[in-house]
């Protein structure tokens, strides 16, 4: 469907034509003085002084061809020349029964389908996940449903990184306290046991032994270095703990992002880019694009245009070892290789752009990748506590991920609990969708690259801009509609009819908006203004349902169009929330 903005524009195009002005100027914009009317075009006052007359007199002639438009009721003219419109009540009222008939809600998808790579939550293997990977998840999540909703191929890579020094702290630690394991017996010729020598819960405590014990010792550290050494090379037995490490932590890290109902199409990893390293440097020396530069190899990214320094791209360490930009460069040719994306979106902390620009820079330079490819990085900015510094356990420790969640659904738990009508074990679990919720949505709400404050009693209040404000909302919704179906009703096939009131109006035109919003979202990789728009519609919703008798209307006809107006609005609230990544529970 087309969008309703794009119907205004093409109705006021053809009026700017027949009164002799070019069409470009009939541009629409949504009213930013909504209590004079609902759309409003400036095009008069552009065109003024190409056309070398008053705007007021440019935007009179249009008016004046207005008169039965389709799909205006109010046109008007505005000094200097604004054209005000208000739209005919039937035909937002249409519109919105064509979105009930079409599918994906009239939704226009993009005419080029792209083939994206979403490279998002990049969990550390062995190292618990923490709250600096919750942003990661929550965004990446978004901006793959969303990509896929316009229409788009998307693809959805965890990128572990699961090729470094914790590797070899994890394999040090285990030989000091195992060392009958055959794995350490070079001269071991069987086969290695296929059970791994330690369980998820002695992993997780392993490594920060390990990795406090490193930058104690010396030694110890050392050792460390050359087992990530040995392991890298191929050694027989590291290679035989690194499977069991990535088996154990795969399996955790799948039941964890579970939860967060975050899924990944691609389970790939740091060490799947490791076999085109050789072939890539092999490559880039040959053409000349990598130069040894005080024994290291690095490739010049410097730009004329670059107000700042911006240091070359390191491919290889003197000592041979190969650095993290050599991964992201070697896994844009695997991806090459295995899908030749449009776009690759990088969904990491800000903190790492200098790191993207030099990889991006390397990467089309050398045509690791074509110049039309298009690299994205999303940087977002931090999580932080309420005294605004990165946010911290109580005892001031890295907040772990599941507490993190365990926190939020118990509070969220409390609220329910205070009214509850329902057995505990549903409101148990209704306190883990809304506190899904609270957290993403707290989250999402926010421009990206913003940092922002993580409040628990904010994010799981039920009133306000927050994630139970719009599942409450939808419940509220689903609640009338479940009370007209026991009555005895169908809701199949009820038409939308022409806005009764000042605020069933207003209700309707937040509604049909839901075509261009989705498309801008996408455009600007910003899931923020979905939850601006799904706010503006609850608050609209709420509005109406105050102001109005929906189950005890007597008119019949009257009934059915409020009806079918909250079936529209459910589902344009569900399909956004889907987008965001969570869902609304029955009741709460
Ligand atoms: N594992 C990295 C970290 O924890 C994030 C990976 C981001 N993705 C990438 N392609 N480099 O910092």
């Amino acid at each position: 469907m087309k969008k309703i903005i794009d119907l205004i524009a093409e109705e006021l195009a053809e009026a700017f034509e027949k009164a002799g002005y070019d069409k470009a100027y009939a541009k629409v914009t949504l009213s930013n003085r909504p209590d004079l009317c609902e759309y409003q075009c400036n095009g008069a006052m552009a065109g003024a002084k190409s056309y070398r007359k008053a705007p007021i007199m440019i935007a009179e002639d249009v008016v004046a061809l207005l008169k039965d438009s389709r799909c205006l009721s109010e046109v008007s003219t505005v000094k200097p020349g604004f054209i005000n419109m208000k739209l005919k009540e039937e035909y937002v009222a249409e519109y919105l029964n064509q979105m009930e008939a079409s599918e994906d809600l009239g939704l226009e998808k993009t005419k080029n389908p792209e083939m994206i790579i979403v490279d998002y939550g990049g969990p550390n293997v062995a190292k618990p996940l923490h709250v600096g990977h919750l942003r990661s998840a929550i965004i990446g999540e978004s901006v793959k449903r969303i990509s896929r909703k316009m229409g788009h191929k998307v693809l959805g890579d965890i990128h572990l990184g699961d090729w470094g020094y914790q590797m070899g702290l994890i394999i040090t630690e285990l030989k000091e306290r195992k060392p009958e394991l055959p794995y350490f017996d070079d001269a071991f010729e069987g086969e290695c046991p296929s059970e791994a020598p330690f369980t998820i819960g002695e992993l997780e405590e392993i490594y920060p032994t390990a990795s406090a014990k490193a930058k104690e010792d010396e030694a110890y550290r050392e050792n460390a270095l050359h087992a990530t050494y040995l392991l890298q090379n191929g050694h027989k037995g590291y290679t035989a703990i690194w499977n069991h490490i990535m088996n154990v932590s795969v399996s955790d890290l799948k039941k964890n992002y579970a939860n967060l109902n975050v899924d990944f199409d691609l389970w790939k990893g740091e060490s799947d880019a490791q076999a085109y390293i050789p072939d890539m440097i092999e490559r880039l020396k040959q053409d000349g694009y990598a130069h040894v530069d005080q024994g290291a190899l690095v490739i010049d990214v410097q730009e004329e245009t670059d107000t700042k320094e911006i240091p070359p791209c390191m491919i290889q360490k003197s000592d041979g070892a190969s650095l993290y930009g050599t991964t992201d460069l070697a896994t844009l040719v695997q991806r090459e290789e295995d899908f030749h994306p449009d776009r690759v979106i990088y969904v990491v902390d800000k903190r790492q752009e200098l790191h993207f620009v030099q990889v991006f820079r390397a990467a089309k330079k050398t045509g690791i990748v074509s110049e039309k490819t298009n690299l994205k990085f999303l940087g977002f900015g931090t999580m932080n506590g309420k005294d605004g510094k990165p946010f911290k356990t109580r005892e001031g420790g890295v907040m772990r991920l599941e507490n993190l969640i365990a926190e939020i659904n118990e509070e969220m738990y409390r609220k329910i609990d205070e009214n509850r009508t329902v057995e505990e074990a549903e409101a148990k679990e209704t306190a883990r969708i809304v506190g899904m919720a609270a957290i993403k949505y707290g989250d999402l709400s926010n421009q990206a690259s913003k940092d922002y404050v993580f409040d628990v009693d904010r994010f799981t209040s039920f009133e306000g801009n927050t994630g139970p404000y719009i599942l409450y909302t939808i419940v509220r919704i689903k609640s009338i509609l479940n009370k007209y179906q026991a009555a005895g009703h169908s809701l199949e096939g009820l038409p939308v009819a022409g806005a009764q009131s000042e605020s069933e109006k207003a209700l309707m035109l937040e509604a049909v908006k839901y075509n261009e919003v989705m498309e801008n979202a996408f455009e600007e990789l910003a899931p923020h203004k979905i939850c601006a728009y799904i706010y503006d519609l609850a608050n609209a919703f709420n509005r109406f349902y105050h102001e109005t008798k929906i189950l005890a209307e007597e008119d019949e006809t009257k009934q059915k169009s409020y009806i079918a107006l909250l079936k529209v609005t459910k589902e344009v609230l569900e399909s956004c929330i889907d987008v965001l990544g969570f869902e609304a529970p029955e009741r709460m």
